[in-house]
């Protein structure tokens, strides 16, 4: 058995080295699944491999460095849309304007890194949650609502939780909820500014260059700066989502207002 199969993929090989350039294929194209999904020896190799080349900026960890912005590589396919191939794609093309280098790595090796990726990405909750949803809603809407939006409706300081529960786990959720300020999201980051006239503005930065930056205050008020105008501009290492601790969200809290998180996917 093991011999045709093995007979079986050494067939097929041939035969796509046969057909593939009657295909048209050329090195520039990409298939769009990672041909070694799988296999737990790519993502080891693709493992060493980003630990060479990846960790200096993504960190040995892939969990990024916020100091030079590099992403955490955990929750790449945590976006709606995000496929391998698109993955694929940035490695070995990079992204211009930023220092993200294109990499001319052979295609065997960049799917490995592929594979390397998937295996160390958060993929939503484990388990079923055994709360009450209904109480979970309530919860949600006294405490969170006013940041967070759900199904169209509800704050923007913070992320859109709608699908929350589709790509973080139960314990990455709760450590946001119990200690915000250990993880804040590239799109989050906390500011402080006191304008001419002395009054203190905090938000998170929408965008920032050399000379101006734009902040979505505590009150979702998007309001925008010259810098050389400011009397202060602090770059704080607190969210400004409030942090709930046992006092103010106790655990049975918690379990209900994730399993109302996950009966909304
Ligand atoms: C010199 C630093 C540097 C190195 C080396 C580097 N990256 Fe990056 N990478 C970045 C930065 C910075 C970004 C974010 C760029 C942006 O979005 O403006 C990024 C973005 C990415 C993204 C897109 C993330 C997203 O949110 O969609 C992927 C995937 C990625 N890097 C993978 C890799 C892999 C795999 C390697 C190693 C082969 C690597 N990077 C090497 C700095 C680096
Ligand atoms: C004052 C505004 C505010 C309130 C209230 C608030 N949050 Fe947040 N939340 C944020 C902001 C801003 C972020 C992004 C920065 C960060 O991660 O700290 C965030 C991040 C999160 C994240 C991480 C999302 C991700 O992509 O990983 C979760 C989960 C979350 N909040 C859940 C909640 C829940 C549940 C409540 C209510 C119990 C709540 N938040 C209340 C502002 C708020």
């Amino acid at each position: 058995m093991k011999d045709l199969i093995n007979t079986l993929g050494l067939c097929s090989r041939i035969l796509v080295l046969f057909f593939l350039p009657l295909l048209g294929f050329h090195s520039s194209f990409v298939q769009e699944l990672n041909p070694l999904e799988g296999d737990p020896r790519a993502a080891r190799v693709g493992g060493s491999i980003f630990r060479a080349q990846c960790a200096t900026c993504h960190g040995a960890d892939a969990m990024g460095i916020d100091s030079i912005d590099a992403p955490d590589l955990t929750q790449i396919f945590t976006t709606p849309g995000s496929s391998d191939q698109d993955v694929f794609q940035t490695i070995r093309e990079g992204i211009p304007g930023s220092i993200m280098p294109p990499h001319a790595f052979p295609e065997a090796e960049i799917w490995m890194l592929v594979s390397y990726l998937r295996s160390v990405g958060v993929s939503g909750f484990t388990g079923q949650i055994q709360g009450d949803p209904d109480r979970g809603m309530f919860l949600f809407s006294e405490n969170c609502e006013t940041c967070h939006r759900m199904n169209g409706q509800g704050g923007s300081l913070g992320p859109n939780l709608s699908m929350i529960a589709a790509v973080r786990s139960e314990d990455a959720i709760i450590n946001s909820i119990r200690d915000p300020s250990a993880i804040i999201g590239r799109q989050y980051k906390p500011v402080s500014v006191l304008t001419e006239g002395n009054v203190r503005f905090r938000g998170i930065i929408k965008s920032e260059d050399a000379f101006s930056i734009q902040v979505l205050g505590t009150n979702q008020v998007l309001r925008g700066f010259r810098k050389s105008t400011l009397r202060e501009l602090v770059y704080e290492d607190q969210s400004v989502m409030t942090t709930f601790n046992e006092s103010a969200l106790n655990g049975r809290d918690l379990t209900d207002i994730l399993s109302y998180l996950q009966s909304n996917l």
